[in-house]
């Protein structure tokens, strides 16, 4: 068992599942409603700690009624909090999510009113503790000077950086991080039609991963690609945090030591499995 600190946001989720996708301008009806907690980070953490890992967020929470069902779940999963700052003003960040049944897409709309974590808050916190450090990609001039912080006092933690969408000056963040996880959308923005092409381009000494949707994931280590076709399953209900679910599952694997070439097929599996039940409860049971 490993203690993990994770860095980005918890959201309040909520999630209407429609039978097919609308067209614009359209009314319809939901078949289902869900309210859940959310959040690139939180979500990681979520099956990390189901994976039997200590799990730790940092990430601002605001004192407001929200709040109350994202600390529920947080405390749910074990997600120790003891390191978010806690504000009077603004929102929980709050994602409107479209749920297709026929494909387990997921539309998000993102709201939101809430400061990003601060440098002056993360440098509160106690590195000593972790096995491993993971950043969601956001909030990039605070993020750089909190990873330049934690490769000066924990040289010898793991670090992981997930780059999800493209943002301003995102590239200044690689250097300071062991593995990038890639998505297709941040390749795709970019210009690079195959994994290979973004790896080739921005990689060079970094160890990272590229998940590219129904079709597989690919990793880089060592300046050599390794692919990982993707977990067929029957149908896809709920693809939720399914970029979410394959982290934990590299970052679980890698601090197993385990090769490339087996982290991708756990990660793939277990984000797979994501794909197919709703939500995130008992995701590892039968694994
Ligand atoms: C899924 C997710 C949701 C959240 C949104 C934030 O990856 O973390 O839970 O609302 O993305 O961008």
């Amino acid at each position: 068992m490993a203690a993990i600190l994770a860095t980005g946001i918890a959201t309040l989720d909520i999630i209407n599942e429609v039978a097919s996708f609308p067209a614009e301008d359209d009314e319809v009806r939901a078949i289902t409603q869900r309210i859940s907690r959310g959040g690139n980070a939180s979500n990681t953490l979520c099956v990390l700690s189901q994976l039997g890992h200590q799990s730790f967020l940092a990430a601002t929470l605001i004192d407001e009624a929200d709040v109350q069902l994202i600390e529920a779940d947080l405390n749910h999963y074990q997600i120790n909090t003891q390191f978010c700052p806690r504000l009077n003003e603004g929102k929980m960040p709050t994602s409107y999510i479209t749920l297709n049944r026929q494909n387990g897409s997921r539309t998000i709309v993102h709201h939101r009113d809430c400061p990003e974590l601060s440098f002056d808050a993360f440098r509160q916190i106690d590195l000593t503790q972790f096995d491993w450090l993971h950043f969601e990609g956001r909030n990039i001039t605070e993020l750089a000077k909190i990873l330049e912080h934690c490769r000066q006092n924990s040289p010898n933690v793991p670090i992981s950086l997930e780059i999800e969408k493209p943002r301003d000056s995102i590239e200044s963040l690689f250097d300071m991080a062991d593995w990038l996880f890639f998505s297709r959308a941040y390749a795709e923005a970019k210009g690079f039609r195959l994994s290979e092409d973004l790896f080739d381009a921005v990689c060079h000494a970094h160890s990272a991963t590229c998940t590219w949707g129904a079709e597989g994931a690919y990793g880089w280590h060592n300046a050599q690609m390794i692919f990982c076709p993707a977990t067929k399953i029957p149908k896809a209900v709920d693809s939720l945090g399914a970029g979410d679910t394959f982290n934990a599952g590299m970052i679980h694997s890698l601090l197993a030591k385990k090769s490339l070439n087996d982290s991708l097929q756990f990660a793939s599996q277990l984000a797979a499995r994501k794909c197919q039940q709703y939500g995130f409860e008992n995701l590892v049971k039968s694994l």
